[in-house]
């Protein structure tokens, strides 16, 4: 862990009769690993019953276990968000589990392949594009309806830093982060009204499993980031849970970075 940076410290304890989650239920996908294990421990430390939505079953399952063990509320539920009808049954059946839905992270994501756009696989084009573009739409169709039908919550969708510039070797990863974005504000925008907000993080590079495979490009994606080092789940996650709070009431169908100063540059 960097000098400097925050950790769940809290995330192990028995969450308070009074969290500020409490009477909440969130889904969170990508949860298995990563940003969103971050994002459902804390949720749950924080007194939400939380739905752990992965196609990693095995993973998904081993963390509502470890944080019911934590006297915490949670279950995992399969999904695979490349599969609009898998989205649907996991909405439904997290919403069932605990009488409703008010707020959802669309977090899970692929890296994907790295290659010069002129270059890039019309199929590995089509994998990024159905993850992490895709998967993010279908997520807000079954979402939106359950949340509006709960009395209102809120949406983060993970976009990234590369939903604002280009990344050399990422056309479809940057193409889908851009699109995020789009969707986010376009939602944020009709549902406002109705009590739900929508907005988008838009991390930096973060040390977790997606990373795997670009150690040889550790020190070059360090070095665009001027606080010298990459960003840690839990810097991610702090933010993901305020714009679910209600601390974050007026804010609404925007980009927030969390990203060391990438983008400041
Ligand atoms: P991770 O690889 O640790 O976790 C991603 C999770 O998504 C895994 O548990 C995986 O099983 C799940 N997943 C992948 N495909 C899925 C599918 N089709 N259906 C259901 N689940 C699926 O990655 P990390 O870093 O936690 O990424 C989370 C999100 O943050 C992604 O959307 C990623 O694009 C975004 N992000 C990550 C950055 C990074 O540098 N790690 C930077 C900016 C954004």
């Amino acid at each position: 862990m960097p000098a400097g940076t925050s950790t769940s410290t809290n995330t192990t304890t028995t969450p308070s009769a009074e969290g500020e989650f409490t009477g909440k239920t969130a889904l969170v996908t990508g949860a298995a690993s990563g940003i969103g294990l971050e994002v459902a421990r804390r949720l749950a430390a924080a007194g939400a019953s939380v739905v752990v939505a992965d196609h990693n079953e095995a993973g998904a399952k081993d963390v509502a276990d470890a944080l019911t063990e934590a006297g915490g509320r949670a279950v995992a539920v399969r999904v695979d968000v490349t599969d609009p009808e898998s989205v649907r049954r996991a909405v439904e059946s997290g919403a069932e589990t605990f009488g409703g839905l008010h707020l959802a992270v669309n977090n899970a994501g692929i890296a994907g392949a790295s290659a010069p756009t002129g270059e890039y696989a019309v199929a590995d084009w089509q994998r990024v594009i159905d993850t992490n573009l895709n998967g993010v739409f279908y997520s807000l169709r079954y979402e939106l309806p359950r949340i509006l039908a709960s009395g209102g919550g809120a949406v983060v969708n993970m976009s990234s830093i590369l939903g604002t510039n280009g990344f050399a070797g990422s056309p479809a990863y940057s193409a889908a982060k851009h699109a995020v974005v789009g969707l986010t504000k376009t939602a944020a925008v009709e549902y406002a009204a109705q009590g739900v907000r929508v907005n988008a993080v838009a991390p930096g590079f973060i040390d977790t499993p997606l990373l795997q495979g670009a150690e040889a490009q550790r020190e070059h994606l360090i070095s665009l980031h001027p606080q010298g080092r990459l960003g840690t789940a839990e810097e991610v996650a702090e933010l993901t849970l305020f714009l679910l709070s209600d601390r974050a009431s007026f804010v609404n169908g925007s980009y927030h970075l969390v990203d060391g100063g990438y983008a400041a540059r």
